[in-house]
């Protein structure tokens, strides 16, 4: 399986920010650790603190990956065109947050990718990323 983990602004600063929500691990210690624990699946990254480089990615993976993992950080609350172009291409998009964004504040419960994604896990800190993976290689029998 050819997967990619696209995230959106600020989470290449993972591991100093806000650390009592986002955990101390850099994105970086925690790919290599899960890439470790998945051999089978080519896993890539890609992050972007630009809304249309985001969505060029989406665009470059969507006809061509297996999955394609998001999140779109606060892009989810205000983009329109991430969520259009979640909707436009073909391979089937989880989204994922670190924290669980229906705790926090009111302008956090809205996304514009939900309605077209795949499905949505959150919550589970780096975790959600994990689950996500398992989500593409466990999903066929149902269970
Ligand atoms: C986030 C939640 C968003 O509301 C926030 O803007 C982020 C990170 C998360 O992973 O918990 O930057 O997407």
């Amino acid at each position: 399986k050819k997967l990619i983990i696209i995230n959106g602004p600020n989470l290449n600063l993972l591991g100093k920010r806000e650390t009592n929500i986002y955990g101390n691990l850099t994105f970086m210690e925690f790919f290599d650790t899960v890439k470790e624990k998945y051999p089978e699946v080519r896993l890539e990254h890609f992050q972007s603190n630009i809304e249309g480089e985001l969505i060029d990615k989406l665009q470059e993976a969507g006809f061509s990956y297996d999955g394609i993992i998001l999140n779109a950080a606060a892009y989810t609350h205000t983009s329109v065109g991430i969520g259009d172009a979640v909707k436009a291409i073909e391979t089937p998009v989880v989204e994922v947050h670190i924290s669980n964004t229906f705790a926090r504040e009111e302008f956090r419960h809205q996304s514009y990718i939900s309605p077209n994604a795949h499905g949505v896990i959150l919550g589970f800190g780096l975790q959600s990323y994990e689950l996500a993976i398992q989500s593409f290689l466990y999903n066929s029998s149902g269970f």
